[in-house]
């Protein structure tokens, strides 16, 4: 089918033929199609949808469009594995959970992002740390999955090229906000690292990047419906994102909660359920453990062990990074140069947060980017950040604000006050882990 035919069907309402998505996406991907004719195709499919027939073909055909990785020649032991999340804000749950789905026997080839509006990116957190490269020879990178048994390394260009061309159509026509574009999207380069599993962490919430809870469930289950009919076993969670998920938000303090995480020094907390409920749902997928309790207590002792901690140590000493970052993180991590406490003008109870407004904090102080060539401050950034339902005293720290400049640190605690409402009447939080779709 002429692309100006599909395109026109598809206007019309008319579903396509798989056979015709494949022309398509291999057009967007070599260049076949003009500029106009994937703006006009973007528009036709946020207009009119897709149905799930033609979100699997879609999303085929992204992953498909590029180098799928292929990891049979490597003999691995076990299952290889992956997590997506749709972002938030001191969710540096990949940090965490790599390293300890990997002390569990999975392999977990993770290819990850940067920050996207208010939300962090994984690879600038893993960038606060001196001389971690994002970008590995393949070689290295397939070694690091073998023996480490984690790698969490940036896009290549060789992975769904498709979704790269579209994807930047779509940030300048008006047509990111279409659930089968966003499906294949997020699946088509998932699915290209030749996984056997994948769990998604779809957020709910304040700081979410879907705008209300039913378009977080519908996006979960087409997730879970569609990976699974392309053939990747796949299981979606629902969880809060209606405050950030660790007490803070940043890059070198998302690495230094990281590691106190991993090496023990923080225990339980909402940061700490979310990755083991995460994680168990990869054992489970990946047959490492036979059920939920069995996955738990798995982990649990992995990450007791110092197991866990010990792979992380090993991924970012094999990327480039410091040997001793786990004995020696204070020497290594950058540290701002103004800390300031935001207290409460009042006392009472903190009754909802600005999750977004706390995200877009973070970026103003440079820790994130107002524009993709911006480059980020790894020092800067938020940590004890109090809890949604904490009772708070007049004059308690509600968060400390790590700054380059006073009048940083100014704007960021005003832009807080504004974030965070006291309320009088206590206020319970929303449930963590709010739903599981398989
Ligand atoms: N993330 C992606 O990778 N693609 C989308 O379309 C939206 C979020």
């Amino acid at each position: 089918m002429l692309p100006q035919e599909a395109i026109r069907a598809k206007r019309d309402g008319r579903p396509l033929p798989p056979d015709a998505i494949r022309e398509l996406v291999s057009g967007i991907a070599d260049g076949r199609l003009s500029d106009a004719q994937v703006g006009a195709l973007a528009m036709a499919i946020y207009l009119q949808g897709m149905d799930d027939a033609e979100t699997v073909a879609l999303t085929e055909a992204t992953r498909d469009s590029g180098e799928v990785l292929d990891w049979t020649g490597l003999d691995l032991p076990g299952p290889v594995l992956d997590k997506h999340s749709t972002g938030g804000v001191g969710d540096l749950v990949s940090l965490v959970l790599g390293p300890w789905v990997a002390a569990c026997g999975g392999h977990v080839p993770m290819i990850s992002g940067r920050g996207l509006g208010h939300t962090g990116g994984t690879l600038d957190k893993l960038e606060a740390i001196p001389g971690y490269s994002v970008t590995p020879d393949t070689a290295t990178f397939r070694r690091l999955v073998k023996d480490a048994g984690v790698a969490i390394i940036g896009q290549t260009g060789s992975l769904a090229p498709a979704d790269k061309r579209l994807y930047a159509v779509r940030d300048v026509t008006a047509t990111v906000e279409s659930l089968p574009l966003i499906v294949a999207s997020i699946l088509g380069k998932k699915l290209a690292c030749g996984l056997d599993a994948l769990v998604m962490d779809v957020k709910v919430g304040s700081g979410a990047f879907m705008p209300t809870p039913a378009a977080s469930r519908e996006l979960a289950e087409a997730i879970a419906t569609v990976a699974s009919r392309a053939g990747t076993p796949t299981t979606a969670l629902l969880t809060d994102m209606s405050q950030p998920l660790a007490p803070c938000a940043g890059n070198a303090v998302e690495v230094r909660e990281a590691l106190a995480v991993l090496t023990g020094e923080r225990r339980g907390g909402r940061l700490l359920e979310v990755t083991r409920t995460l994680a168990a749902e990869m054992l489970l997928a990946g047959g490492l453990a036979a059920d939920r309790d069995a996955a738990f207590a798995r982990l649990d002792e992995r990450l007791a062990s110092g197991a866990a901690a010990e792979r992380f140590a090993r991924m970012v000493a094999g990327l480039g990074g410091p040997s001793d970052l786990l004995e020696r993180a204070d020497a290594h991590l950058p540290a701002a140069p103004v800390v300031r406490e935001v207290r409460a003008a009042r006392a009472g109870h903190l009754g909802a947060i600005d999750t977004r407004a706390v995200g877009m904090a973070v970026v103003e102080l440079g820790g994130g980017r107002r524009h993709p060539a911006d480059a980020i401050d790894p020092a800067v950034g938020l940590t004890d950040i109090a809890e949604l339902g904490a009772a708070i005293a007049a004059g308690q720290p509600l968060a400390r604000i790590h700054a380059r400049r006073e009048a940083d640190a100014e704007r960021a605690e005003a832009r807080l006050h504004d974030a965070l409402t006291l309320s009088d009447a206590p206020c319970p939080a929303p449930p963590l882990i709010q739903d599981t779709i398989r």
